[in-house]
């Protein structure tokens, strides 16, 4: 009886060693990607918060706090300032949006802001906006 018990033992204990590898190699997988991940999700947050920032100062007054259409300036306005976070913007394509954004839309107080901004501040704001998707 004992002597059965031992055996038993030593089968857990064998087992018990493998185990540990497993969850230390399953330790490496999941220690390894969440800081992979949040690395990447730094970099989408920190491009977002940039973008963030290049809206407030040059997008916010028309297009409101959250691009609602709804800034100081759009009562003023004929047609008013789309609403970014609307569907039928959101669903746009970003090369439909950067061509607004870049040449403007003539006819309207949109205009555009190529020389104003660079490529990498586009693509930022691009970040931003389509974050303001509900
Ligand atoms: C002076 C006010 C004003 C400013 C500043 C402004 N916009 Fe606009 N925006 C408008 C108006 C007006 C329209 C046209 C709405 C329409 O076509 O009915 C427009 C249209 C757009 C559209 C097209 C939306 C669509 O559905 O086709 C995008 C995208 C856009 N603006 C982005 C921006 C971004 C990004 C900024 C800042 C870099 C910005 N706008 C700054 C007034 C402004």
């Amino acid at each position: 009886m004992k002597s059965r018990i031992h055996r038993s033992w030593g089968v857990v204990n064998r087992k018990m060693k493998w185990l540990g590898v497993g969850i230390s190699m399953v330790g490496l997988l999941v220690g390894g990607t969440p800081m992979g991940m949040a690395n990447d999700h730094d970099n989408d947050h920190n491009k977002v918060e940039k973008g963030k920032a290049i809206y407030r100062e040059s997008c916010q007054h028309c297009h409101g706090f959250s691009g609602k259409g709804d800034g100081e300036m759009a009562e003023y306005l004929d047609p008013r300032p789309a609403n970014l976070a609307s569907p039928s913007t959101q669903t746009k394509t970003d090369q439909e949006w950067i061509a607004v954004i870049l040449h403007g839309r003539p006819g309207t107080a949109m205009a555009g802001f190529e020389g104003a901004l660079d490529d990498a501040q586009v693509s930022d704001l691009m970040g931003y906006l389509r974050s303001l998707a509900p």
